[in-house]
């Protein structure tokens, strides 16, 4: 996977999504925004709305944004505070592309036991065929503490597909692809968790890509 126009993770030497073309593209717990702001820059004809429910990493990243494009503003770009358990609904069916990479907190609790709400609300996002791209990186050691306070299932791929699927089909989201990434191919996604977490080599990072019914 070499640095791509897109940003995003390639697998089998194909893009997770299509980030070419345009649409509306929504990253939800994007940080510090860099997945969003790269890929923004690389695609001009799309628009790009980075969500994250702590507002402080947003501020430099949006300030940026907002300059002139000699100095790294982009028109295509805008931050909300929002957390996932509360989006704005101006945002209802403009989603062509989500994306949540990384996720911790409720946010990580939330995609990996398919909250049911959570999903509704993924979905109310939408627009028609919208995709949504979920990485989920998780070390059974480093994470202990966190895994026990959400009390995660352990992921597997039974869990994904005996529970996990069904769950997101059930809140109207076809699996397209599903599995289990490995290190070269994780590390290399634009975003800032997955560069500060490639030290960490019994991280499991697992996908899936789904799309609206
Ligand atoms: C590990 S960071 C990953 C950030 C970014 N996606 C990346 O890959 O660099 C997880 C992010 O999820 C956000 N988050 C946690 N719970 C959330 C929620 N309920 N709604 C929205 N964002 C949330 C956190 O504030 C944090 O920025």
């Amino acid at each position: 996977m070499a640095a791509q126009s897109d940003n995003s993770t390639k697998r089998n030497s194909e893009n997770l999504l299509n980030h070419t073309g345009e649409g509306v593209v929504i990253d939800i717990g994007t940080g510090d925004g860099r997945f969003v702001y790269r890929s923004a820059r690389l695609n001009p004809r799309k628009f790009y709305i980075g969500i994250d429910a702590n507002a402080a990493p947003l501020e430099k990243i949006s300030m940026k944004a907002t300059r002139k494009p000699a100095k790294g503003g982009l028109a295509n770009v805008l931050f909300i505070q929002a957390a996932i358990e509360d989006l704005p609904e101006e945002l209802n069916a403009s989603a062509d592309e989500i994306h949540i990479h990384f996720p911790w907190g409720s946010l990580l609790r939330a995609v990996v036991t398919g909250d049911e709400n959570i999903l509704a609300s993924l979905r109310r996002l939408g627009a028609p065929e919208c995709q949504l791209e979920i990485v989920i990186g998780i070390d059974e050691e480093r994470d202990r503490t966190e895994i026990e306070r959400l009390a995660l299932p352990k992921l597997s791929t039974e869990y994904l597909k005996n529970f996990l699927i069904p769950k997101y089909a059930a809140a109207g989201f076809e699996t397209l692809e599903s599995g289990v990434l490995n290190a070269s191919e994780w590390s290399r996604l634009e975003t800032s968790w997955a560069r500060k977490l490639q030290s960490g080599a019994n991280r499991q990072v697992i996908f899936l890509i789904l799309q609206l019914a």
